[in-house]
């Protein structure tokens, strides 16, 4: 049962923009943390699949790792569409442009690995 059937009061049904609720690493502690399960390598010629759509998990890589952002990306405080206009792909220097502050790199991004990049691997694009 979903929770909002749970408290069927007037203030839950005020929408609330999931973007705007998400802040500070204690909150991401809601996302299963991917780094704990077992990590793969993946070919950059696989990740195109992990588009987000059609009921796909959606993936981004930076730095070589390959991060999960599935779940994460309706909640991402930039804007879901950096994380959806770049399924799949490598989003290192737009990471490092972007000026999201230090702990998302340091804290928050590792809860999202799901692997890297085989090392060998050159990029497709
Ligand atoms: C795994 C990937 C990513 C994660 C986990 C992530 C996480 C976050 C978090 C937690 C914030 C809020 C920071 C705060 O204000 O406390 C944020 C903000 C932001 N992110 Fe990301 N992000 C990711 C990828 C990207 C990408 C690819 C872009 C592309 C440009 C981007 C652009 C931004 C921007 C513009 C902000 C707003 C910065 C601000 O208003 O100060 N992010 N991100």
């Amino acid at each position: 049962m979903s929770r909002r059937a749970d408290f069927p009061w007037p203030h839950s049904f005020i929408p609330i923009n999931p973007q705007s609720v998400l802040k500070g690493v204690e909150n991401f502690e809601r996302f299963l943390d991917k780094s704990q399960l077992e990590q793969r390598n993946f070919k950059w010629r696989e990740l195109p699949y992990y588009d987000g759509r059609g009921g796909r998990p959606l993936y981004v890589v930076s730095d070589g790792a390959v991060y999960d952002v599935t779940e994460f990306v309706n909640f991402h405080a930039g804007g879901d569409h950096h994380l959806r206009n770049n399924a799949g792909k490598d989003v290192t220097r737009l990471m490092r442009a972007a000026g999201m502050p230090d702990y998302v790199f340091t804290d928050v991004l590792k809860r999202f690995k799901v692997g890297k990049i085989a090392s060998e691997d050159k990029p497709t694009s």
